[in-house]
């Protein structure tokens, strides 16, 4: 089990403070002119993967005291806790086993004296056959017709990742077939999707862990009414609605039948559960044998996590750059970056994945932590996002440690496209890290011919202060066996960061209040049920009424 252990107690953590007060004002450039071997020493390879530290703002005893904090936190044991099975979500008392729906091993796996790869390994044939039937036309609409549209329904993390995966990998999409996504509550999502489908080829997904989350039920009575508009006979919803969930007694009340119905278990989290029956969508866009590809590299990400030293361990590593930037250089937020158009959702799924698991103020012995947890993951694709944001990275007054994303080879080579897109990946962690200072911003304005006055009152505007982090994460492909593989490495990062920072990643009880308040304003809403409120919620409440017939 987990070892609820403080870290500002450690011996590791004082010596980190110490050696934050000694490095924190070196500047990266001259670590690197000191060090020739300072990349060697600070990347890792991966398969097909680079993972480039080296522009962080660490040296090697930096790597070796966060190491020791992971060691002095339990870490090793709490991974080995949470591959075999123990009940590590104690506020939910559940396993947390996400690596068990990516594991091909023949060995079992117990719990509770059950070998869960078994009943996982059926759910995964049953999505096969399913996807097959589609994709080869055998299963068809209520009127004869093949299916050319799937419709995922759902919400964060049964709506998330699979919309994320099908976007990143689309290239790899079977032919005849789109995917389609409602998730927002909001009738705008609905209205959207459903207004480009035939209801006679389209297909609907109900993704949903519970089976009782307010959105997702209610766009799906949405998207049956529409499918019935046409269809008129009930009988036919069987052939046009499957569903994705834990609670089987849930989706028979509303009307799906059980051979419809593909399971997982509770000890799927829900931002950790596109590997599961969730990935449905996922499996029809991309083929099932491309999903399995996804899992297998995922397993190869789990297999490194799991017997690889910390040292050398790369979610090990990459949590730990976050404790030491959100603790020591008090940096409040986290920017994904990823170079590649097809990963653009990236940044939010890991919003959901890092900021739902880890955004917690209570820890592991029910005290308020006195130390940050999660910083604030934000971020969007590049080269767009130079545009817009940017600037406040390179000379903007907080410091935002990026992982900067991308793939050597690019999926749609066209002209020089990739050449450009990766000379502003290059340059932009290199102008971060260096940044420009006073004597070269001179000498480029004194190039100009600039009048002395000019030039004088223009240069401060003109100086990057550098020094800002940055981590290069480069694969040589995208591809669903290497998008496996990132996606397995941040959330690994995520355990690691929650372990070590002595709170509970698996919960989300943060998200309850705003859902109780909101089933409450429903019914004053919808049945004119009043209930007293503050003054500023009674008046916006009281606007709303009044404006919206
Ligand atoms: O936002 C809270 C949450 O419970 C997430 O953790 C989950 O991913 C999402 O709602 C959807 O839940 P479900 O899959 O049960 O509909």
């Amino acid at each position: 089990m987990l070892k609820n252990i403080t870290p500002t107690t450690t011996q590791a953590w004082q010596k980190l403070q110490a050696h934050y007060n000694q490095i924190q004002a070196q500047q990266l450039r001259d670590l690197f002119a000191q060090d020739t071997e300072r990349f060697q020493k600070l990347s890792l390879q991966f398969e097909d993967f680079l993972y480039d530290l080296s522009k962080n703002r660490i040296t090697e005893e930096t790597l070796d005291l966060l190491v020791t904090l992971a060691e002095e936190t339990a870490l090793p044991g709490a991974i080995e806790s949470m591959f075999a099975g123990e009940k590590i979500n104690v506020t939910e008392n559940r396993a947390v086993l996400h690596t068990a729906l990516r594991n091909f091993t023949d060995t079992e796996l117990l719990l509770e004296g059950e070998n869960i790869l078994k009943d996982v390994r059926a759910v995964q044939q049953q999505m096969k056959t399913f996807c097959d039937n589609i994709h080869n036309g055998t299963l068809k609409g209520y009127t004869g017709k093949a299916f050319r549209h799937v419709v995922n329904i759902g919400i964060g993390g049964s709506h998330l990742g699979p919309q994320m995966v099908c976007e990143a990998l689309k290239s790899y999409q079977q032919p005849n077939l789109e995917v389609h996504f409602i998730s927002n509550v909001d009738g705008t999502d609905a209205a959207e999707v459903l207004k480009k489908l035939d209801p006679e080829t389209t297909l609907f997904i109900i993704a949903s862990k519970t089976f009782t989350t307010k959105e997702t039920i209610t766009n799906a009575i949405t998207a049956r009414s529409w499918f019935l508009q046409q269809a008129k006979n009930q009988a036919h919803v069987s052939k046009h609605f499957v569903a994705l969930s834990t609670n089987t007694a849930e989706v028979e009340k509303f009307g799906i039948a059980p051979e419809n119905i593909f399971q997982f278990w509770d000890w799927v989290g829900g931002r950790f559960s596109l590997w599961s029956a969730i990935g449905l969508s996922i499996a029809c866009a991309l083929g099932y044998n491309r999903f399995e590809e996804l899992l297998r590299g995922a397993e190869s990400m789990d297999k490194h996590f799991r017997k690889t030293p910390l040292r050398q361990n790369i979610p090990v590593l990459m949590a730990l750059l976050s404790i030491w930037y959100t603790n020591f250089f008090n940096c409040q937020t986290h920017a994904i970056l990823p170079y590649d158009q097809y990963m653009r959702l990236l940044p939010e799924f890991l919003q959901q994945l890092l900021m739902e698991s880890n955004g917690k103020s209570t820890d592991r012995n029910g005290q308020p932590v006195t130390y940050q947890t999660q910083p604030v993951v934000w971020g969007a694709a590049g080269t767009n996002s130079q545009h817009s944001f940017f600037q406040l990275i390179h000379q903007g007054t907080i410091l935002i440690p990026c992982d900067f994303i991308a793939a050597a080879k690019t999926n749609n080579p066209i002209g020089e496209h990739q050449a450009l897109l990766m000379s502003n990946y290059f340059a932009q962690t290199e102008a971060l890290m260096k940044g420009k200072n006073e004597a070269e911003v001179r000498e480029e304005l004194e190039k100009k011919n600039m009048a002395a006055n000019e030039l004088e009152s223009l240069l401060p505007h003109k100086l990057f202060e550098g020094n800002k982090p940055t981590t290069s994460i480069m694969m040589r492909q995208l591809t669903p066996y290497n998008l496996g593989s990132l996606l397995a490495m941040y959330e690994h990062k995520t355990f690691v960061q929650g372990v070590i920072l002595n709170i509970y990643s698996f919960d989300q009880w943060g998200v309850e209040l705003g859902k109780q308040l909101a089933t409450s304003i429903e019914q004053e809403l919808l049945r004119d049920k009043k209930a007293a409120h503050d003054a500023s919620t009674t008046n916006l409440i009281q606007y709303y009424q009044q404006n919206s017939n």
